[in-house]
């Protein structure tokens, strides 16, 4: 396997991908934000021609979904601007790339599972960051690999399954709303499938990957609570709009993962399976 780059490897998804190249002893460099900012179009132009990656995985985003709203113009810097100088930066150098984007590019509108090639419309300033980050990777280097993905939960960083969990083993309320539907999925899963793109390189573009099934986030909540040995009833459903968040997020943001399952790409484990096999994981890290 060739030399890789990983940016963002301190996130939630970037420690599990991480730990798979660690794993299989793979030769990558992942700097830190201090280390390799990716804003800085110079220094990220330097740090490729120097390091001649045959990969860049970037899992390094702003994922402050309502920070987004009032800091937008940050947020695009990360989002859509970086993004497309990891490009071309890859174009000129030759480097190929595996890029990380989410559900959020979809309004919800619909009850069907959204399919690569699905009309993208974002309800929010963060959605419309990543949307145009894609947009802008693509125009410059349409060989690129755009994997969208959907309620990710891990081991490292502020997730909802962490929170929740935290949440169960103490015995506390939760209220948590039951009217947007979507696929928790587990970060390791995805990291295994990043790396499958390395290793089979289908046709490049845009490809969907989450767990199967879905669920409400009350549902998910319920489902911890089980797991944990926690009282059901301590979780409550609310309604989104109860929040009086400034923020839209789609009600509905199932993924269709037919085309990653034709090019013979990972596997799609069950949501409940996945959360199953982390959460034991995810508690004992979080002690
Ligand atoms: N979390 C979700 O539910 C979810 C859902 C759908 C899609 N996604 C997408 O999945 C990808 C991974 O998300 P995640 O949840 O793993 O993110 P995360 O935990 O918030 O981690 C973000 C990573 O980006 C790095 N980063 C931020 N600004 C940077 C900069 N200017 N230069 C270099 N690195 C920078 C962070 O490093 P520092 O910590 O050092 O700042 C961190 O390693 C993102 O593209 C995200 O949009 C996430």
């Amino acid at each position: 396997m060739p030399r890789i780059l990983l940016l963002g490897g301190s996130g939630i998804l970037g420690l599990e991908v991480l730990r798979i190249l660690q794993n299989e002893h793979l030769e990558y460099v992942a700097p830190i934000s201090t280390d390799l900012d990716i804003r800085d179009k110079d220094q990220l132009f330097r740090f490729v021609s120097e390091l001649k990656p045959e990969w860049i995985i970037n899992c390094a985003a702003w994922t402050n979904v309502d920070g987004a709203e009032s800091s937008f113009e940050e947020a695009t810097e990360i989002n859509t601007k970086a993004v497309g100088n990891i490009g071309i930066a890859a174009d000129l150098f030759g480097y190929k790339v595996v890029h990380i984007s989410t559900d959020y590019v979809f309004d919800g509108e619909t009850s069907e599972p959204y399919s690569e090639i699905s009309s993208a419309h974002p309800l929010n300033k963060y959605g419309e960051t990543k949307l145009q980050g894609e947009t802008a990777l693509l125009a410059v280097l349409p060989s690129a690999y755009v994997i969208r993905t959907s309620w990710l939960y891990g081991i490292s960083g502020k997730n909802f399954v962490k929170t929740i969990a935290g949440k169960a083993l103490r015995s506390e309320e939760a209220k948590v709303v039951d009217d947007q539907i979507g696929s928790p999925t587990s970060a390791r899963d995805l990291a295994s499938g990043i790396l499958s793109i390395l290793r089979i390189q289908p046709e490049p573009g845009i490809y969907n990957y989450s767990s199967s099934g879905s669920c409400s986030w009350f549902e998910l909540a319920q489902k911890i609570y089980e797991i944990v040995g926690a009282h059901q009833a301590l979780v409550q459903p609310i309604s989104s709009n109860s929040l009086n968040s400034l923020t839209k997020r789609p009600k509905f943001s199932l993924l269709s993962k037919e085309k990653w399952i034709s090019a013979g790409l990972s596997e799609v484990p069950n949501w409940e399976d996945s959360l199953q096999l982390m959460l034991p994981e995810i508690i004992s890290e979080s002690r």
